[in-house]
């Protein structure tokens, strides 16, 4: 989005990008209507010819296009498309891009949801997936097949943080012309613009950083035009996985704020992460803007942020963990991140309990791992509260 052939900086974007403004209205306006009507039938025969007027909203809503434009806008794409959460994001891209017969590589560390989704729910499709290592772009040239159509990544990875280095896995797509997917909900547009790499499409829980306050599940997708037609004209529009014009508001109102509350989050997550490194309870941690990261350099490169989320192991196991948990006052026992609280989570006594520890410990989820969600508290309340509740680890 630009004015007088300028391009605007990302807080500017995110405050006016994608506002049609035809009523006035400075806020965005909420149109909850289902279907729209027509001046004649002329009218109507031209809005089913070019789908260039609102119909019904299974197809398209004057709110949830807003929110499209916006998000294209930040990550620097021709389009985007609004979906009813983040794995409806994923899936529709997958089934835009992929089709029965044919195979996709998938980076190591996924998101459980789309791990499921691509080795379970995917393959009973008849579409194939295997995995390559996240931090090797030589493991996505090797599992390349002549049925291979996509390589889909997501970095950083959850929960361990690897990086995918996106220049060089774009350059391996491109020489076999396969389509890449990138899932950039911890990065955010703000942290990492995947289509500058040359990435295809990018997905994202909106539910995270992009709506931000914890109060809408949604997710979105960007790419070119063409792409997101045909994604849709077909998956979201038959499968139907589509947003609610009232969750579109709310994350549009969460995305005018997205690069302060980026800055905020970076920053705190950043200071955090030098504290908990001096810290004794502590045995390591990753964080992609920490200079104890294998991929620090990576990181600094293909990242302008480090974003908000954060992992640390405690000396003491799962034990540990729990009672690390139990003593926190600030932040909260609760999955997700992005939110304006900071979340905590003991992966191995909740999210990830019935997992064997074996298969568990192979995906690096280890016995005393915490993860943090930092949010937009004070850090040295954040600090404050960790530190009292790391002494009762520690006794
Ligand atoms: C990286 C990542 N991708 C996708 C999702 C799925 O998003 P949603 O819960 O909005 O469907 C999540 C959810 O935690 C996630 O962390």
């Amino acid at each position: 989005m630009s004015e007088q052939g300028r391009r605007w900086g990302p807080q500017t974007t995110a405050v006016h990008a994608g506002h049609a403004g035809v009523t006035g209205d400075l806020a965005p306006p909420l149109h909850l209507s289902t279907s729209f009507s027509h001046g004649s039938a002329d009218e109507a025969a031209h809005a089913f010819a070019h789908e260039d007027s609102p119909i019904y909203s299974r197809w398209g809503n004057p709110t949830i296009a807003h929110l499209e434009a916006a998000v294209a806008a930040l990550e620097g794409a021709e389009a985007a498309l609004a979906t009813a959460s983040g794995m409806a994001a994923i899936s529709t891209a997958l089934l835009t891009a992929l089709q029965s017969g044919d195979h996709v590589v998938a980076t190591t560390g996924l998101y459980s949801g789309s791990y499921h989704l691509l080795r379970r729910d995917l393959p009973a499709l008849g579409i194939e997936c295997s995995v390559a290592d996240a931090t090797e772009p030589a493991a996505f040239a090797a599992a390349i097949r002549g049925n291979t159509k996509v390589i889909y990544l997501e970095s950083p990875a959850n929960p361990t943080f690897a990086l995918n280095d996106l220049a060089a896995i774009v350059e391996i797509a491109q020489a076999h012309g396969l389509t890449t997917i990138i899932d950039n909900t911890f990065a955010t547009p703000i942290n990492q613009q995947p289509h500058r790499w040359g990435v295809d499409v990018t997905v994202h829980s909106a539910t995270k950083y992009i709506c931000g306050h914890g109060d809408a599940i949604a997710g979105v997708i960007t790419a070119s035009e063409s792409f997101i037609q045909r994604a849709r004209k077909g998956p979201l529009r038959n499968f139907g996985a589509v947003l609610s014009p009232f969750n579109a508001w709310l994350v549009l109102r969460g995305l005018h704020t997205l690069p302060l509350r980026m800055a905020q989050h970076n920053g705190s997550a950043r200071h955090l992460a030098d504290w908990l490194a001096h810290q004794p309870e502590v045995a390591w941690l990753r964080y992609p803007h920490h200079p104890s990261h294998p991929q620090y350099e990576l990181a600094r490169r293909q990242m302008t942020g480090g974003g908000g989320v954060l992992v640390f192991e405690l000396h003491g196991g799962v034990a540990a963990g729990r009672t690390l948990l139990d003593h926190v006052r600030l932040c909260r026992r609760a999955v997700s991140l992005g939110d304006v609280r900071t979340l905590i989570t003991h992966p191995a006594s909740t999210t990830h309990a019935s997992v064997a520890q074996q298969v568990r410990l192979a995906a690096g989820l280890s016995d005393g791992l915490v993860r943090l969600a930092v949010g937009l508290e004070d850090v040295e309340d954040l600090i404050a509260d960790l530190s009292q509740a790391l002494s009762k680890v520690a006794s």
